[in-house]
């Protein structure tokens, strides 16, 4: 049984990737901020906020005492703090960053020993961090400011990370979920979480080329 660990799978796109593993048969590691998700016999929920060091390290050493390696890493959770902003308020920024960013980079770092070789780790970003699409999408060309450099620089990690991680033939991608009904989304929104996490399954469990940007089995430029 091939475990996946997801972050951020008590709603949203988590949830409904954690749905779509589990259907699957995989075993399920799922993160929670709030509220757990509701039990099952194939998952384990542990409790993370990205914002917080410390949650980072138990979330981890929970992690690692549930003793299995893992063969897909889906770094879901994300917030948009700054969506009504059309210009970087710092301490959204710095908020934003820290959650998307920082906390998405250092709970990474930490789970690398259980990585398994051939593994696949994948950070869902945004179409919103494309340096070549930003002013061209046609949602809210000047808004989320804060957001769209949280999600140009974690794409940048994903290229960083991918050549670190050439030689253990570790898979990594940035993914974009597509605009979707979740409440980061909204009602109007074209997918549902349900389509976004099958976009998002079918990309992760494919042999792809590491360091690369995709939606919908395509790359989009960064
Ligand atoms: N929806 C879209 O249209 C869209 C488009 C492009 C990219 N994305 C990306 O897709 C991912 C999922 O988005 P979504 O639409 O499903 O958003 P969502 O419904 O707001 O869910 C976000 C998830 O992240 C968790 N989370 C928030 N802050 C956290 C923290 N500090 N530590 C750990 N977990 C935290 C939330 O936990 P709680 O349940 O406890 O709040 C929730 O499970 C995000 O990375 C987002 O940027 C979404």
């Amino acid at each position: 049984m091939k475990t996946v660990l997801i972050t951020g799978v008590h709603k949203g796109i988590g949830h409904a990737l954690m749905e779509t593993f589990l259907t699957k048969g995989f075993f399920v590691i799922g993160t929670f901020l709030r509220d757990r998700p509701e039990p099952h016999e194939y998952l384990k929920d542990v409790a993370l906020d990205l914002g917080k060091p410390e949650s980072i390290a138990s979330c981890v050493s929970a992690i690692t005492n549930v003793g299995k390696s893992i063969d897909i890493l889906i770094n879901n959770a994300g917030i948009l703090a700054d969506e009504k902003e059309t210009q970087v308020i710092i301490d959204k920024l710095r908020k934003t960053l820290e959650v998307n960013l920082i906390g998405t980079i250092d709970f990474t770092q930490q789970l690398l020993p259980l990585m398994s070789e051939g593994s696949h780790i994948v950070n869902v970003s945004s179409t919103a961090g494309s340096l070549e699409l930003v002013g061209k999408a046609s949602h809210f060309p000047g808004h989320y400011p804060a957001y769209k450099i949280s999600k140009a620089a974690l794409n940048m990690y994903t290229r960083t990370l991918a050549l670190e991680l050439e030689d253990r033939g570790i898979t990594v991608s940035s993914i974009h979920p597509g605009w979707t009904k979740t409440d980061m989304g909204g009602k109007e929104a074209e997918f549902t979480p349900e389509q976004a996490a099958e976009g998002i399954y079918r990309l992760a469990v494919s042999k792809l080329e590491s360091g690369g940007f995709w939606f919908a089995g395509e790359r989009l430029p960064w």
